[in-house]
This record gives structure tokens, sequence and C-alpha cells, in this order.
């Protein structure tokens, strides 16, 4: 009898655990759901092939006026020497080549797809208030990056077309990782 009543206690102080973590996950004031466009707005990754990009269009000129209001303050003019490290301009017809780890690594010339400049600025730029860009803002600011970085000419106009075919300069830059045993002394341990 003894013996089934600790099997009792047991089964209820089992059954009770369940309960107790419930009534702990329910954290009353905090969160709520998302609303179905609300995830939506995190879902905008913009793939290699560029299928999911929307309709819109940009030109350097343009990007260049919008650069100045919404990008200078941390990138400086031009996209050279802003406070930021990280370069948006590298030696135009001279893309960067080296590590990715170089201080001289500029991103928009070293990308290997001309998408992950548009993506990158929608979903992350500027850094102070990200997403509030709209689809034209971010193909003339597009356009003025790979301008400046002598990628594109004056002229061309970014769209969903037309950025596809931006041919990046270190596009066979990228080779696929070997992985290597014992790490390589010189690569940061976090590699
Ligand atoms: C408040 C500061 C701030 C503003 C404003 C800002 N950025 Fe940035 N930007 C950053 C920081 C910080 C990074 C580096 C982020 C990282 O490396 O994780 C960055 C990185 C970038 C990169 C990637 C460079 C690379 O080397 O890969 C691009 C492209 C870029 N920003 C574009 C823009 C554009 C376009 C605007 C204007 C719409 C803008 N940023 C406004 C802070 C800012």
């Amino acid at each position: 009898m003894q013996c089934l009543s600790k099997l009792l206690l047991a089964a209820v102080a089992m059954a009770a655990v369940p309960a107790a973590m419930a009534a702990e996950r329910a954290y009353p004031n905090v969160g709520k759901p998302l609303a179905q466009a609300e995830i939506q707005r995190f879902d905008r990754m913009i793939g290699p092939e560029g299928k999911e990009l929307p309709v819109g269009h940009g030109t350097v000129k343009e990007g260049a006026e919008l650069f100045v209001k919404r990008c200078e303050v941390c990138h400086g003019k031009t996209g050279r020497n802003g406070i930021v490290r990280r370069l948006m301009v590298g030696k135009p017809g001279e893309p960067y080549k080296g590590s990715f780890y170089g201080q001289e690594m500029n991103g928009p010339s070293y990308y290997p797809y001309p998408t992950i400049t548009w993506d990158y600025i929608n979903r992350a730029m500027p850094a102070s208030n990200p997403g509030t860009l709209t689809p034209n803002e971010v193909y003339a600011l597009t356009a003025y990056i790979y301008y400046e970085n002598g990628i594109i000419k004056e002229n061309d106009v970014m769209d969903e077309k037309t950025l596809l075919k931006v041919q990046m300069p270190n596009k066979d830059g990228f080779v696929p990782a070997k992985p290597v045993y014992p790490p390589d002394p010189k690569w940061p341990s976090w590699y």
C-alpha cells in the first residue's frame, strides 16, 4: 500500500511538472503573436538569382542625393572615409581580392553577386533605421554605390532586370571552402 501511494505521489508530481512549465512559459505581458503581414516584413531575403526582387528602378543621380541624406553620416562623403570601418568604395577598376578579414575589404566590389548589395541595404541600412527605404530608393543607392566603385556607368539605371546583369568584378574570386586540419595558425581562432 505504501508502495502504491509512493507511485501515486510520483505520478502526481510528474503530471505537475508540465503544468508548472506551461505556467512558467506564459509570460502574460510580454510579446504578442505577429500578424502575417509583419512576418512578411522580415521574410525578404533576395537570393543570387534575384527572383524575389521587387519591381522598381533607380538612377545613380538619385542614389547620390539619397546617400548624402541617409548614409553620409556613417559612411562619409561618397562612401569614403566614414566613421564606419567598412569601406563602401574601394579602388574602382581594382576590386579588392584579399581575404575576407582584410582591412581594405569593401563589400560592394567584393560581393560575388550583384543582388547582395541590394539585399543588404534593403534589410540592414541605414543602420540607425533599417527597413525604411523603398525599393526605388534601394535601387538608386545600389546604382550609386556600383557607380562609385566603377562597376556600372553613370547613366545605367538599376531595376529588377538590369541589376541581375551587373558583372561583379570579384565574381570568380570565391572558391569552395576546403576543410583544413589541423587549422592553419594564421587564421583567427573563430574562423
Ligand atoms: C548609423 C550608421 C549608419 C548609417 C546611417 C548607414 N550605415 Fe551602412 N553600415 C553601417 C555599419 C556599422 C556597417 C557595418 C556593419 C557590419 O559590418 O556588420 C555598415 C555597412 C554597410 C554596407 C556593407 C559594406 C560592406 O563592407 O559589406 C553597405 C553596402 C551599407 N552599409 C550601405 C548603407 C547605405 C546605402 C546607407 C544609407 C541608406 C547606410 N549604409 C547608412 C552603419 C551605417
